[in-house]
């Protein structure tokens, strides 16, 4: 049940279908006043085709229009205002909530087809930074997202695990590392072997050419270069499932760029039988259309480059998965990136080309700055996590003391904050890293609403709620605004996943939770009257779509905190 939709069909009938329906739901508005009713439908483009006087046909329309959802319709100034049956669409409204649960919100925009979603993707051998963070956390709300509206969500995390860096990174081990140090705290040591190199390189232009050597070495299967590559690659990922794990966060794939190795040929070879490969400057290039410079596919010592092995893992997604859709959760400034890739693709005859998807975001910033691996200048995700629970925990000891299993509170509520403050803005901005702007616990923040959650969980145990379905009469005018936002649900989860944004389901949760806050500061829910069961029942679908709408962000909801 949708009351935008039940007015366009009524009104679509009413105008015996000479106007479309799309247009029609274009046309109506919400009218600035509460008085003017809760939908308003303009007649004056009616006007100039009917030839017929706007107010005219309001009042026509508004004696035609019969639907048990609403009451009544005036004609005003040209205006068809329309007032819902509010007893009736709030017994709706609950009835579908709680007959639905979690599933209220589902849709079949899908149809069953496999989506693939490339997130999260970190480079080995550097520190999972609060850049990737933002991919991380996206990617996953969105494959729930695209789950809920029907699609089969496939996780893959497209792991940087081969380039350049290897290189630099073996040249630096080699004059710099320990293996002692490297093997006790090996992100930490890595990241320091980095940092170093790029010091020393400025000085010394030869360290550029030996890491170019041992990425070569690397390339060609060299017994040292490859024992070296594991390692770095085993520690790495001992480290990021870590955090995964903190983050609640799995995958059903991990092939990442390595894993194209041995399917590049193959793709090179396409690209010659199809003519498509040009030499340039020793390098050989596909060249692209419009204003896109050519795509690079091999250098000139043969080596191969990220853009290739993205061309293979596409070949390879569509042979394995026969996506429909094809997400890849990266930054704006690889924008360039994946309108070559694409474009090669086209080229190659791919109609599945189509279903490509680049989902960029924004740059988490500190102090206004971007954060770079090279200067060592990174805010490290674990850190963060880790500070943000125990920040949790200090505030949820002085908020409820007697509260039991602290720490996994702490922790769900610690992550949660983390999550929220990133999926809450649009992810094409940039956002500022703030520790202290994630973990209030007042404002538009993760705990504002998780804590919304948790007080509806201790009214209903205290009220002794049980459930009960039947009609549902409540006229206090806070409840009423708690039943648009609850009916709006299904509509909001379907735009977030239209525009690939989180974020419409983040300020949705916040608005309900307020709508909520101010119900429970204005009407005695527990007290013991004859609506005592209908209030607690309200409060019960709210924790229902609260925790849907978090669970889709990722986030998790503890009923006491
Ligand atoms: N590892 C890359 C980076 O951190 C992101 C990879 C994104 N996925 C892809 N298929 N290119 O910049």
């Amino acid at each position: 049940m949708n009351l935008r939709n039940e007015l366009v069909d009524v009104l679509h009938h009413n105008l015996s279908g000479e106007f479309d329906k799309e247009i029609i739901n274009r046309m109506i508005e919400k009218p600035k006043f509460e008085n003017m009713g809760d939908l308003a439908f303009p007649c004056f483009e009616l006007a100039k085709v009917l030839r017929k006087s706007p107010q005219s046909i309001a009042l026509e329309l508004s004696k035609q229009l019969q639907s048990p959802l609403f009451e009544k319709a005036e004609a005003i100034n040209g205006y068809l205002n329309v007032f819902y049956n509010k007893d009736y669409v709030t017994t709706i409204v609950i009835q579908q909530i709680l007959n639905q649960k979690g599933q209220y919100g589902c849709s079949n925009l899908g149809d069953h087809k496999v989506m693939t979603i490339d997130f999260s993707s970190p480079n080995i051998a550097k520190p999972f930074s609060m850049g990737h963070l933002r991919s991380t956390v996206i990617g996953n709300s969105l494959a729930l997202i695209a789950e809920k509206v029907g699609y089969r969500p496939i996780r893959i995390n497209h792991l940087g695990d081969w380039g350049t860096q290897f290189g630099k990174l073996m040249v630096a081990y080699k004059l710099w590392g320990n293996q002692e140090l490297l093997t006790k705290q090996p992100i930490k040591q890595l990241l320091n072997l980095y940092v170093k190199f790029h010091e020393e390189a400025e000085k010394d232009c030869k360290l550029e050419n030996l890491a170019r050597e041992w990425f070569k070495k690397l390339e060609d299967g060299d017994q040292e270069a490859i024992h070296l590559w594991k390692w770095f690659r085993d520690e790495s990922l001992k480290e990021f499932s870590r955090i995964y794990e903190l983050l609640g966060i799995e995958f059903d794939s991990y092939c990442g760029e390595a894993f194209y190795n041995n399917k590049m040929d193959h793709v090179v070879q396409l690209l010659e039988e199809q003519k498509l490969i040009e030499q340039s400057e020793g390098a050989q290039v596909v060249k692209l259309e419009e204003d896109l410079p050519p795509c690079l596919i091999k250098k000139s010592d043969g080596t191969t480059l990220y853009a290739t092995r993205d061309l293979a893992a596409a070949l390879y997604r569509q042979e394995t998965y026969q996506f429909a859709k094809s997400l890849y959760v990266v930054g704006n400034e690889q924008n360039l990136h994946f309108k070559q890739v694409f474009a090669v693709l086209e080229k190659m005859g791919y109609t599945w080309t189509e279903g490509m998807i680049h989902v960029p975001f924004g740059m988490m910033l500190k102090d206004g700055k971007k954060m770079s691996t090279r200067k060592g200048k990174v805010v490290l995700l674990e850190e963060v996590l880790y500070d943000a629970i125990s920040l949790a925990l200090e505030e949820i000891k002085k908020k409820n003391p007697a509260l039991l299993l602290k720490d996994k509170v702490a922790r769900e509520v610690g992550v949660g904050a983390v999550i929220f403050h990133d999926l809450k803005n649009f992810r094409k901005n940039d956002i500022d890293f703030s520790l202290e702007d994630m973990l209030k616990f007042e404002g538009e923040t993760g705990p504002y609403v998780q804590y919304a959650h948790a007080r509806a969980s201790s009214l209903l145990r205290k009220g002794e709620y049980e459930e009960e379905h039947g009609a549902i009469c409540i006229k206090d005018k806070e409840a009423w605004n708690i039943i648009i936002h609850l009916h709006s649900f299904p509509v909001v989860v379907q735009k977030s996943y239209q525009e690939y944004d989180p974020s419409q389901i983040a300020k949705y949760l916040i608005n309900l939770s307020k709508s909520f806050n101010k119900y429970y500061s204005s009407v005695r829910i527990l007290e013991n009257d004859h609506l005592k069961q209908q209030r607690l029942t309200l409060v019960y679908t709210i924790k229902i779509v609260l925790n849907e709408g978090l669970r889709l962000l990722g986030i998790q909801t503890p009923n006491e905190m």
